[in-house]
């Protein structure tokens, strides 16, 4: 008669063969498809008569089993998909075997149970599975993303920086004779004594002059390179802001037949240069006439002043909303779906808003399309 003890090591070497027949059978599974079925018809029949031997002798220590299969998974990296196989032809094989054993209700039920915690342990491990499975796909995802995010901003980056220096020296190009013209004009002009139609001529040339030259500073304001030095901060009061603006597009507003609905709330401080602060608000508001003029009726343009954290300045219009494939672009340079237009007007924006530390934010979605202006309430000024 064998030992107790002996019996127990045997039954141990027996399950380590068998578990490795198990291994050997995924792994060709892994390779195969066909192998899996062969694998496993070979080697689950072989492990439930194992246990069934087992429990007959010694108590099942079906739990015990399922630790080695998770061990063994575990250290093999099964597939998820794997484990289910495995599980579907243990639980068949061990239900039949169960349902042949002899009528013992007491040895039926502890089966039952056992094999019950059993698939439990193995379903959990495989949930276990799946969910590394999932995080590490996340993790490359998320990997890939940051990945693609920093390329992005580099090629934005770069391609701001060619910008910013093609237009400033292109800006500079055009300054200088712009600057000898100007003189010359000036110059000419201040020998005419008398109230001529010449005259006249030289009001229009400085009007021209002056339209030149303000468009040379939008380039110079592109780029990087500081041309004003010396801003001064000034104190602007947000709802002054907005009530000058209303004023200036009052006349161009009422002509086109644009629907003014105007919020305001408790006036704030912006710390800010003034003129480039407008400047920025008015493009915006430029902006939203020109999309509405593109619609024929019903034009409706809201101005909004809002305090949360920050001073939040909103323009939306209900024009024609911006197409999908330039919402990532609008805010680089030169980017423009009008005829003459020159794509500027929103990267002045972003660039006198970041300047001022602030944000801005465009949705474009269904019918309205909004522009936020966000300022900090206090902000540290490098411009
Ligand atoms: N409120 C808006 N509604 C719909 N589209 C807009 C709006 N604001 C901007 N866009 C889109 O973004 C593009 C870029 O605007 P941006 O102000 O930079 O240049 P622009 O208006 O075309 O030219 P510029 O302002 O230099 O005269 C516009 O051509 C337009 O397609
Ligand atoms: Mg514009």
């Amino acid at each position: 008669m064998l030992q107790k003890a002996d019996l127990f090591s045997s039954l141990i070497n027996e399950r380590v063969n068998m578990i490795n027949e198990l291994s050997e059978s995924i792994e060709k599974a892994l390779h195969c498809q066909e192998d899996v079925v062969e694998g496993l018809s070979f080697c689950v029949p072989k492990i439930v008569d194992t246990l069934l031997r087992y429990s007959e002798i010694e108590k099942t220590d079906l739990k015990k089993l399922g630790q080695e299969l998770n061990l063994y998974a575990k250290n093999n990296k099964i597939t998820t998909e794997m484990i289910s196989v495995v599980l579907n032809e243990i639980r068949k094989y061990f239900q039949i075997k169960i349902e042949s054993l002899p009528i013992n209700y007491d040895l039926k039920l502890e089966g039952i149970t056992q094999l019950g915690q059993f698939i439990f342990e193995l379903q959990s491990y495989t949930m276990h599975l799946l969910i590394e499975d999932l995080e590490e796909e996340l993790d490359n995802e998320r990997e890939l993303i940051q990945e693609q995010e920093k390329n992005l901003k580099k090629l934005q980056g770069e391609r701001t920086q060619v910008l910013s220096k093609l237009s400033n020296s292109f800006a500079h190009e055009l300054r200088n004779p712009l600057t000898s013209i100007k003189g010359f004009v000036q110059l000419l002009e201040s020998r005419l004594k008398k109230v001529t139609d010449e005259k006249m001529y030289f009001q229009y040339i400085n009007h021209e002059i002056n339209e030149l030259e303000n468009q040379v500073n939008q380039l110079l304001f592109l780029s990087s390179y500081k041309t004003h030095q010396d801003y001064k901060i000034q104190r602007i009061s947000s709802v002054s802001l907005i009530v000058n603006a209303i004023q200036t597009f009052h006349l161009l507003l009422i002509d086109n037949n644009i629907q003014l609905d105007v919020k305001l709330e408790k006036d704030r401080i912006i710390n800010g240069v003034e003129e480039q602060i407008k400047l920025a608000f008015y493009k915006l508001i430029q902006n939203a006439v020109e999309a509405l003029l593109m619609k024929e009726k019903g034009r409706k343009l809201k101005i909004e002043l809002k305090l949360d954290e920050d001073i939040v300045i909103i323009v939306s219009n209900n024009g024609p909303p911006i197409p999908d494939v330039l919402k990532d672009s609008i805010f680089d340079p030169f980017v423009s779906t009008k005829e003459l237009g020159k794509g500027l007007g929103l990267s002045i924006t972003k660039q006198i808003v970041e300047k001022h530390q602030g944000e801005i934010i465009c949705i474009s979605e269904g019918s309205w399309t909004t522009f936020m202006l966000k300022f900090p309430r206090e902000q540290i000024i490098n411009i």
